[in-house]
């Protein structure tokens, strides 16, 4: 016997993808868009970050961030596994709980390509990376952020998704400031070197693009999160 559905549920695409006229457009927009006001607890991420990787944007420092930028959807998925045990008898709540779940992993996934797309833009550059500024500083400014935003989630949720905008923003805006520091990136074929999954660009200028809007669409995400009725 064979099982029909009539829906079935689907994980969610992701950031879309742009043409090279509207990544220049998403530049243009970011870089005319003031930066959000960052809290004190974001300015603490921020600041061990510029002081070792320097305030410039670099592939290194990329790499670096992108490391850190998984870590609240990681936390915000282990406490929607917590929230739907606890809701399992409201099938509609645990319903609701689960979507989030299943979002916050689609974007730790997007966060990936961008580390590993990342990666790949450091060795191809031949930059050195260090155990000590690139393993072992990385891991723990991951492990203050993470139990940071598992713990601001169970005491204000909200207030762990503004944390999260402002770093996405911080993000958003050091990869387009990046883009438009350096003209000869526009010239820099995108390697590809995972274009079957994350697409193929006209340039290194146009990748970076691609990745700062998906920066951009992780902050509005987290900041229409702030406004939703809280789950308890
Ligand atoms: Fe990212
Ligand atoms: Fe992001």
């Amino acid at each position: 016997m064979t099982l029909t559905l009539d829906h079935r549920p689907e994980a969610p695409a992701g950031p879309p993808k742009l043409r090279h006229d509207e990544l220049l457009r998403a530049q243009r927009d970011t870089l005319a868009t003031p930066r959000m006001r960052y809290s004190l607890l974001a300015r603490m991420l921020f600041k061990p970050v510029d002081l070792l990787y320097g305030r410039a944007g670099s592939y290194t420092k990329f790499a670096m961030l992108e490391i850190i930028a998984r870590v609240p959807y990681q936390a915000w998925e282990r406490m929607g596994y917590w929230l739907v045990h606890r809701h399992a008898r409201q099938s509609a709540l645990a319903r609701r709980v689960f979507e989030r779940i299943v979002e916050a992993r689609s974007d730790q996934d997007n966060e990936q390509w961008h580390l590993l797309i990342m990666q790949d833009l450091v060795q191809r550059s031949g930059h050195r990376q260090t155990w000590l500024l690139h393993k072992a500083a990385p891991w723990a400014i991951a492990f203050f952020y993470y139990h940071v935003s598992w713990l601001l989630f169970l005491v204000r949720p909200d207030w762990s998704y503004r944390l999260n905008a402002e770093f996405e923003d911080h993000a958003e805006h050091e990869y387009m400031a990046f883009v438009a520091a350096d003209p000869d990136l526009e010239f820099m074929p995108d390697p590809g070197a995972y274009a079957a999954e994350y697409g193929r660009y006209r340039s290194v200028a146009d990748l970076l693009r691609q990745i700062g809007h998906d920066e951009r669409v992780h902050k509005l995400d987290s900041l229409e999160k702030m406004r939703e009725p809280r789950v308890r």
